[in-house]
C-alpha cells in the first residue's frame, strides 16, 4: 500500500524485508521496528544516506546515532578497541536493549559520530530488524523514528504520523515490547558510565562487570557543560500538551488532580477516584508495563486534544528510573512537590 507520495508501508514478512533492504541499499531511509522503539534507519557506512536521517527528523547535527548490527561478528569493522567488558555484556544482554559506546573505527562516517571518537552499537532483540540488517549486508544507523523533540514511536502508526512523505519506507512490525529506548553505557571512559537509563538497569550491568557510574544529566536538567551523550541537552519526548509531574502520596495526587483542570496520567490504583479524564500507565508497581505504555499514552493525549497533563510521579527503582527519566523530559523538568 502507498500511504503518501514516496513512502511505502511494508509488512514484516520476507517481501517487506526484501523491499526495505532494496530501499536501504539505494541510500534510502526506512523506519523499522525494534524491541525498544521504532528506528529511522539508513546504511551506517554511507555518510550521505545518514545525512538524510537528520533532514527527515529535523535532528541537530551534533547528536550522534546508534549503529545496529545483526551479530557480534559485525562489531569488529566498526571499533578499534573491544574491552573485556564489551564481550561480557554482549554475552549477557545482546540481542537486547543495551547500547555500548566504544572507540570508533575509520569505517564510521562523520555524520554518524558527529565529531566524537566513539560510536554507540547494539544488536536489537527483534528478528525483523536483524533479518533486515542481514539482507542489507551492512549495519544500520538509526535514531528513534520520530520528529526531533517529539515522542518516540512504539507502533508503525506513530511513524506514519511523524514521517509519511519524509522517508522511503515504514516496516510495520506491531507494537514494541519494551517501549522505551535502550540503556546507553559508555565503555570509552575510565569508569563505565550509564548515559541514558533503560530497561537494563545499573544493577543488571554491575552484576556482570562490577561498578558503573550514572551520568548526572539522567536525574536533572542539562546545565551547560559538554554532556557525554549529546542528545541529553535537547528537548525530548514532548507531546503538544503541557506535562506536569506531581510528586506526593496517592491521595495528594488525587486531590490535586480533581481540583485542577487537565487530564491525568495515572496508575491503575488511582482510576476509581479520579473525576477528570485519565489514561493509566498500568499498576504503580509494574514498571515494565509503565515503560511499554508511556509513549503511546503521551501520543494519545494529543489525539484527545489535551492541553495539560498531570502525571503521577513513578517510582525510580529498576526500570522505573527509565520511565521517570523520560517523563521528566516530557515535562521539561516541571515538577510540583505536593
Ligand atoms: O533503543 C534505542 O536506542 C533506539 C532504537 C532505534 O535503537 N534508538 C535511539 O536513538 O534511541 P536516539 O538517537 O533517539 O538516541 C540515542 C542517544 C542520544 O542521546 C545520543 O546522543 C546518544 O544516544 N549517543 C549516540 N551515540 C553516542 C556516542 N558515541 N557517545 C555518546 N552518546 C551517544
Ligand atoms: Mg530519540
Amino acid at each position: 500500500m502507498v500511504i503518501e507520495i514516496n513512502t511505502l508501508l511494508l509488512k514484516d514478512d520476507k517481501k517487506g524485508i526484501q523491499t526495505g533492504a532494496e530501499l536501504l541499499k539505494k541510500g534510502g531511509l526506512v523506519a523499522i521496528p525494534t524491541e525498544t522503539v521504532y528506528g529511522l534507519a539508513a546504511n551506517a557506512l554511507d555518510g550521505k544516506a545518514v545525512l538524510k536521517i537528520f533532514e527527515a527528523k529535523g535532528r541537530a547535527q551534533d547528536n550522534p546515532l546508534i549503529v545496529h548490527i545483526a551479530d557480534w561478528s559485525m562489531i569488529h569493522e566498526l571499533t578499534t578497541e573491544l574491552p573485556q567488558q564489551a564481550y561480557k555484556l554482549a554475552k549477557s544482554f545482546w540481542p537486547g536493549p543495551l547500547t555500548l559506546v566504544l572507540k570508533k573505527s575509520a569505517a564510521i562516517p562523520e555524520t554518524v559520530s558527529c565529531g566524537l571518537s566513539t560510536v554507540g552499537i547494539r544488536i536489537p532483540d527483534n528478528t525483523i530488524a536483524r533479518d533486515l540488517i542481514r539482507a542489507c549486508g551492512f549495519p544500520l544507523a538509526a535514531p528513534s523514528a520520530n520528529l526531533s523533540g517529539g515522542v518516540s514511536p512504539t507502533t508503525a502508526e506513530h511513524c506514519i504520523v511523524d514521517l509519511a512523505g519524509r522517508v522511503d519506507g515504514i516496516i510495520d512490525g506491531g507494537s514494541c515490547t519494551v517501549g522505551l529506548e535502550s540503556t546507553v553505557l559508555s565503555l570509552a571512559h575510565d569508569v563505565p558510565v550509564i548515559l541514558r537509563p533503560g530497561y537494563i538497569g545499573q544493577e543488571d550491568i554491575e552484576a556482570v562487570i562490577g561498578p558503573v557510574s550514572m551520568d548526572k544529566t539522567i536525574f536533572g536538567q542539562f546545565t551547560g557543560e559538554v554532556p557525554l551523550a549529546p542528545g541529553m541537552k535537547y528537548k525530548h519526548y514532548s507531546p503538544k500538551a503541557e506535562v506536569i509531574v506531581l510528586k506526593g502520596t496517592k491521595s495528594q495526587y488525587i486531590n490535586y488532580v480533581n481540583q485542577n483542570n487537565g487530564y491525568a496520567l495515572c496508575f491503575d490504583e488511582d482510576c476509581d477516584e479520579l473525576k477528570v479524564p485519565f489514561l493509566s500507565l498500568g499498576s504503580e508497581h509494574d514498571f515494565a508495563t509503565q515503560a511499554s505504555r508511556l509513549f503511546s499514552c503521551l501520543r494519545e493525549f494529543d489525539q484527545l486534544g489535551a492541553e495539560k497533563i498531570h502525571a503521577r510521579c513513578p517510582g525510580s527503582e529498576g526500570v522505573g528510573l527509565a520511565v521517570y527519566n523520560r517523563l521528566l523530559r516530557a515535562a521539561s523538568f516541571h515538577v510540583i512537590e505536593l
